[in-house]
């Protein structure tokens, strides 16, 4: 099977490597001409664990290929994914600018039955104005060709990007033809070789999947954090608490735990742009706007903590900042919690000092000389006033709290993941403070 991936950003590289890696002939296209000419050279543009083997193994294979014309390749292929970008646009709604430019090329220039596939997140009725956008170039040209349009949401986690793609818990598609469901069918079969997950929905539903899963996992965390606020409150642990729920099978142990605020790429644009869609079909979706709010305000929450320790005397503090990236495994810091941060801190007069395993060179493309970078994770807590933990890596969760001690200038760690022991840093000598405990 032959087919093409239209945007090479997170979702469409991910894509197209694992259907390549299947055996599937994949030509990934993407209009950024260097970014299509690093892929030839072997250079890949984001960091995602095993990524990297998986594009060179398939490409040395002549199943991966890269370009930046899709008219090229589209007499070749039977199925075309659009996976190119939908930002936020200035009210929040998803900007489908980028989805219908490739839905009017694929309309002027396609000569045969093709297969186009919605995986970018989209607004419920997406896919029906990329078939109107195609039926209307084709209907400039005169000509009849057959095509179908699907919706396949794409649930893939940063950071675990390959495996969830390869062992899906489902997959979802939408569709409205029986040739399409067959295809789809077709392509998807090997990945469903222990356990049936494929799910066949309407095209509409299937759009809806995508945002109402997205915010149900937001509303999970920013209830999560809801609690831990109390927890402090009355004197609860809210470690214990969500242990104790999350034994309950209905509620289930996953995605409750509280931090500094969720971020990424998804949860706060899908739940902005579900608020959107509601709003524009006459209806207030009120528990998702409390969501949001929640999560804003806990991205001020490990200032707030350094704020209340020092009574308010901020100015010429120094700190350090372990994890820029908004979740390990990612070098992404969009809407990332520590971009909230460093804005707060600096602008309250305090020096920063920030360490991440990979997300350093993001964050100087992102807040410049605003802070200053550490070589490594010890050399940013020298001499600082407090450490504050926003990323849980895995080589933070163990430090030499011997060399901590020493070298800190006041021994204060706030832990905004909750990831150590605070018995354990009491008995050290540091002052600890974590979130909802
Ligand atoms: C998410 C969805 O999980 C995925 O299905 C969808 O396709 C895209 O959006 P991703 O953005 O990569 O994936 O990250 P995820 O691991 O879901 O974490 C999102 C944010 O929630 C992170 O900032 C993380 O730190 C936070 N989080 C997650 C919590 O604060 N508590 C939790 O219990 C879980």
């Amino acid at each position: 099977m032959k087919i093409a991936i239209v945007g090479t950003g997170y979702v469409g590289l991910v894509t197209g490597t694992c259907f390549s890696e299947m055996g599937v002939n994949v030509t990934c296209v993407d209009v950024v001409t260097s970014k299509i000419e690093n892929l030839n050279k072997g250079i890949i543009p984001i960091y995602e664990p095993g990524l990297e083997d998986m594009i060179h193994r398939n490409y040395d294979a002549g199943r991966l290929k890269f370009t930046t014309s899709l008219v090229s390749c589209l007499d070749d292929v039977e199925v075309i994914f659009s996976a190119v970008g939908t930002p936020p646009d200035e009210d929040g709604s998803a900007d489908l600018r980028y989805v219908l430019e490739v839905a009017r090329t694929i309309g002027q220039n396609m000569n045969k039955y093709v297969l186009v596939v919605t995986k970018s997140t989209v607004p419920v009725g997406t896919a029906q104005k990329v078939k109107a956008a195609i039926q209307e170039e084709l209907d400039k040209r005169h000509v009849k060709i057959e095509f179908d349009v699907a919706s396949n949401p794409e649930f893939l986690k940063e950071g675990d990007a390959i495996d969830d793609f390869m062992k899906p818990d489902r997959v979802v598609v939408g569709i409205e033809s029986d040739r399409a469901k067959s295809i789809m069918e077709r392509l998807y079969k090997p990945f469903m070789m222990n356990n049936y997950r494929l799910i066949f929905t309407d095209i509409p539903s299937a759009e809806m999947i995508k945002y109402a899963a997205n915010s149900m996992l937001a509303t999970r965390i920013s209830f999560m954090n809801d609690i831990a606020n109390l927890c402090e409150l009355v004197g609860a642990d809210v470690n214990m608490v969500r242990k104790g729920i999350g034994s309950d099978s209905r509620i289930g142990s996953k995605f409750l735990y509280p931090g500094c605020g969720y971020g990424g790429s998804c949860f706060p644009k899908d739940v902005k742009a579900l608020i959107k869609t509601a709003e524009k079909n006459g209806y207030n979706m009120r528990v998702l706007e409390a969501v949001e709010k929640v999560n804003e305000l806990q991205k001020n929450i490990l200032f707030d903590k350094v704020s209340t320790f020092f009574n308010g005397e901020l100015v010429g503090k120094r700190v350090a900042l372990w994890g820029l990236a908004f979740k390990p495994e990612t070098d992404d810091m969009r809407e990332a919690p520590a971009l909230v941060l460093i804005d707060k801190l600096t602008s309250a007069g305090i020096i920063v000092k920030v360490y991440d395993p990979v997300a350093m060179d993001e964050c100087k493309r992102r807040v410049g000389d605003l802070v200053e970078y550490a070589t490594d994770m010890y050399d940013a807590v020298l001499d600082v006033d407090a450490l504050l933990l926003i990323t849980e890596w895995k080589e933070f969760r163990v430090p030499s709290w011997g060399v901590l001690k020493k070298t800190m200038k006041y021994p204060l760690v706030i832990d905004g993941r909750n990831i150590y022991d605070k018995k354990e840093l009491s008995e050290l000598g540091f002052h600890y403070s974590c979130i909802g405990k």
